[in-house]
């Protein structure tokens, strides 16, 4: 399904703040929705980003089985806060091979493995965009409790001085939060 992110006057999370990390940012709006991208087509928004959530690239059988054993879904209740981060990255990145990308991903930069620390405190959700047309290659989506904030602003440091950070060139931090 193709899910669009739409930033306006009305929606679900009121944008606290958007900050550019790399890049050029976005506007800023007072609210965000995410929804169906066939439902957003008739909706007026200040910008609109659409993406798939798709198969995994990366992860390996293990990785996935030990994922899959300790994330939470998204939608707790308790998960007030999240964060939207759209995110490109560089033509030398995509013109790696598959094997390349996955050895600096994982094996040299340790996504997952960092990630990790950070469950089930935040869930997750990743969109592909890069094959839509779209500003942005990917779409990622956070949610966690008020509490966890800080934990989450330490996983954004380890992750951004990672060699897999060196190929990101555009990324930005749309910060949301719900009563
Ligand atoms: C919360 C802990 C996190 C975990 C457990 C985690 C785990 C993962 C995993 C397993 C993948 C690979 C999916 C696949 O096999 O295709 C992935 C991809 C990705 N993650 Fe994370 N991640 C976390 C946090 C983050 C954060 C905070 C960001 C952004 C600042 C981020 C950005 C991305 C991006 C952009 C991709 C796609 C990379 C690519 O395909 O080139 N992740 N993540």
């Amino acid at each position: 399904m193709r899910t669009a992110m739409l930033a306006g006057g009305t929606g679900e999370w009121e944008i606290t703040a958007v900050r550019p990390v790399a890049g050029p940012g976005l506007d800023a709006a007072a609210r965000l929705r995410v929804v169906d991208a066939a439902l957003a087509d008739h909706m007026a928004g200040a910008w609109r980003l659409d993406g798939i959530a798709s198969n995994i690239r990366y992860a390996t059988a293990r990785e996935a089985a030990d994922l899959r054993a300790v994330q939470e879904g998204l939608g707790r209740p308790a998960a007030r806060r999240a964060v939207l981060i759209p995110i490109a990255k560089s033509p030398q990145w995509w013109a790696l091979a598959q094997d390349e990308r996955r050895h600096i991903f994982e094996e040299t930069s340790h996504h997952t493995a960092i990630g990790m620390d950070y469950l089930p405190a935040v869930a997750r959700k990743l969109y592909h965009c890069r094959d839509l047309g779209q500003p942005f290659d990917f779409l990622t989506w956070f949610e966690f409790a008020p509490e966890h904030e800080s934990a989450f602003d330490a996983l954004l440091l380890r992750l951004r001085a990672t060699r897999e950070w060196t190929y990101v060139e555009r990324e930005v931090e749309v910060r949301l939060s719900r009563p």
